[in-house]
């Protein structure tokens, strides 16, 4: 089974990100042929500054190889190493109908938070597409919000294959039920573009403050309150066991439990939970030119692979 997927370096990733994308993908490398990218062709879309495009890449592939990602087994690369994604995108824009891009949610989203409503943003789900197909991927695990861009890729690549002969295999969207949307401080799915977000790798002091920020009910620490109505709860059971998750449940139905506790705890396990990375990250950050190496050796890996997807495709449409 081969597993994909792709995260945008255009800011620093949080716990949406993490649980969302980051740790399905990851457990998933035990299972099948991972391939993670970072996905700076399609940053472009909302990042003009080219300084920020470099930090954030670096800051991505430190933040997934410390995480566990591991390089003997997935193939971690930068999308951009791989230009042959570009004529892919091409190829399979030509079978792409307007009004399926014309759907998309995310692209209507965007321009409404002021995002220049540019082609390149209009057609990113084809480009999305390339990357997925481009690999033969089976299984493309995301966050609730991209399950639509998969959807488009199916659709893409049903499309083509009934023109021009079986070129693609039809992936599936992997999204986890439990945590398909992490709520931010603000209790809105948490993202970047909502400034609600609470970082991977924020210091100890923005860690607690963006904790401390999560929005709650009014109610007295004495008044039975519903855990499944608490937003600080929904992040707090990320990091416990069921059994944890079930007790702390029972203290908020039982009454005599504040906030400020839950919130205290939450702090805990996030700082407790992500330490171990913490030091694997300052080490890496340390060595650059092994973070390049990883890199370099993942683009070339990739490119095997979407070389032999494109000479079928271009096969196909007479191209050869
Ligand atoms: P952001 O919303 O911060 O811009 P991205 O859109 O770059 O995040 O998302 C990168 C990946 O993380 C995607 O697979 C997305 O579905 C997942 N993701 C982002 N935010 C969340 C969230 N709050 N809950 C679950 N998954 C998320
Ligand atoms: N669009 C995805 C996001 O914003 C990133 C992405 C690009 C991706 N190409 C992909 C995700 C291919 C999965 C597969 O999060």
């Amino acid at each position: 089974m081969r597993v994909l997927s792709g995260i945008q370096p255009s800011g620093k990733l949080h716990l949406g990100n993490y649980f969302g994308m980051m740790k399905p993908a990851l457990e998933l490398q035990e299972t099948g042929d991972a391939f993670l990218f970072i996905a700076d062709y399609h940053a472009l879309t909302s990042v003009s500054d080219p300084d920020v495009l470099r930090q954030a890449t670096r800051d991505v592939a430190l933040d997934f190889l410390a995480c566990g990602l591991n390089t003997g087994k997935t193939v971690f690369y930068r999308q951009s190493d791989v230009p042959e994604i570009q004529e892919l995108t091409w190829l399979l824009s030509i079978v792409t109908p307007m009004g399926l891009l014309e759907r998309c949610h995310s692209y209507k989203d965007k321009v409404v938070r002021g995002l220049l409503a540019s082609h390149g943003l209009f057609s990113y789900p084809v480009l999305m597409a390339a990357d997925i197909l481009g690999i033969q991927s089976d299984v493309v695990p995301v966050g609730q919000d991209q399950k639509q861009h998969v959807e488009v890729t199916r659709d893409i690549a049903i499309k083509f294959n009934q023109k021009f002969g079986d070129v693609f295999k039809i992936p599936e969207p992997a999204i986890r039920r439990t945590v398909a949307v992490v709520p931010g401080v603000d209790g809105q799915k948490m993202s970047k573009s909502y400034h609600n977000t609470i970082d991977l790798f924020g210091s100890a002091a923005d860690t607690k403050k963006a904790v401390m920020r999560i929005v709650t009910d009014s109610k007295t620490v004495e008044d039975k309150k519903d855990p499944e109505r608490c937003h600080v709860f929904a992040l707090y059971r990320l990091f416990v066991t069921e059994a944890e998750a079930g007790a702390m449940a029972e203290r908020y139905r039982a009454g005599g439990l504040g906030y400020g506790e839950v919130k205290k705890a939450l702090c805990e396990r996030l700082q407790a939970y992500f330490e171990p990375y913490r030091k694997q990250r300052d080490e890496l950050q340390r060595d650059p030119e092994r973070v390049n190496q990883v890199l370099r050796d993942g683009a070339v890996r990739a490119r095997v692979e979407i070389l032999k997807t494109l000479k079928a495709a271009r096969r196909a449409v007479g191209l050869d």
